[in-house]
């Protein structure tokens, strides 16, 4: 199926998806965001593909949903249609995405960054929730993740003020793991994810899904998840292959990719 708002690649096992609506800042409308989670559910069940990076362009990972698709829709309009909800999609991928954010990545631009497993940013990047100047509040997690990923004092500044984040501070606050010169953006960002696709591609999905398990419950139970989790990898064989790999001082060869 072709894409009209995003352009789908892949470069060896790991899927690229680069949102594509220059004209207006890669702003998210039903149609980009249709495309994007069927993209992602496309490579989620394609076994080429072992790690997913998504990406905008130099000016604006993206400027937020769209303000132009929003601005007519009557409280009707966004309760029986259940504006939002489909964007859930994003984080229900179980293998994991990485953000390559250079430019704005505001509103609901900051908030699918903040839906993948890493974000990295380029020099130039700038997060913010400004949704408070459009008269709402962010609605696809900016008040959630963004307070679980910052702490309430920067998320509260960047919620209530509607004020912009740099690279460098996204970074010292937690938001993004990584920050490099824009044109080394993408390269770090399909190393990263090339690397991560070549591991055993199960043990890395249970090891996204148990981070991400730490968002949703208690330290008792999320270690308990996380042990029993960790115990089932000695009933694979890449468990048995990494390990006999480290002691024959040997690349391992993982088999589940
Ligand atoms: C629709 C958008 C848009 C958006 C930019 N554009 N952002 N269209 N929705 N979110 C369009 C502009 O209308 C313009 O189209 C073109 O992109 C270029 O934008 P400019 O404003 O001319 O560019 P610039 O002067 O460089 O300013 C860049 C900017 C500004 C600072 C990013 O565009 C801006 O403030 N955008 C809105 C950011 C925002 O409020 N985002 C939150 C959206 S609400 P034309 O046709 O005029 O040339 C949101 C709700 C989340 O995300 C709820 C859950 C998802």
């Amino acid at each position: 199926m072709p894409y009209e708002t995003i352009i789908v690649e892949t470069r060896e096992r790991v899927g690229l998806i680069t949102l594509n609506r220059p004209k207006a800042l890669n702003a998210l409308n039903s149609e980009l965001m249709g495309e994007l989670t069927a993209a992602l559910q496309a490579f989620d069940a394609d076994d080429k593909v072992g790690c997913i990076v998504i990406t905008g362009s130099e000016k604006a990972f993206a400027a937020g949903a769209d303000i132009k698709e929003m601005q007519s829709k009557t409280y009707m309009d966004a309760y029986k249609g259940d504006f939002l909800t489909s964007w859930d999609r994003v984080t229900q991928t179980r293998k994991p995405i990485l953000a390559a954010v250079a430019g704005y990545a505001l509103g609901g631009g900051c908030e699918l960054a903040m839906m993948c497993d890493i974000a990295i940013a380029a020099t130039n990047a700038r997060f913010g929730q400004p949704e408070i100047t459009l008269g709402v509040m962010p609605g696809a997690g900016g008040t959630q993740r963004l307070t679980r990923f910052v702490g309430k004092a920067k998320a509260m500044d960047m919620v209530l003020t509607g004020r912009m984040m740099d690279a460098e501070e996204a970074e010292r606050s937690g938001l993004v793991s990584r920050v490099v010169e824009p044109d080394a953006l993408l390269d770090t960002a399909l190393s990263m994810a090339g690397k991560i696709a070549d591991f055993s591609l199960p043990i890395v999905m249970l090891a996204k899904e148990s981070v991400n398990r730490a968002y949703e419950t208690t330290l008792a139970e999320g270690t308990r998840f996380e042990r029993r989790l960790f115990q089932s990898m000695f009933a694979t064989d890449d468990q048995k292959e990494g390990m006999e790999a480290f002691v024959e001082k040997r690349t391992p060869n993982f088999t589940h990719k």
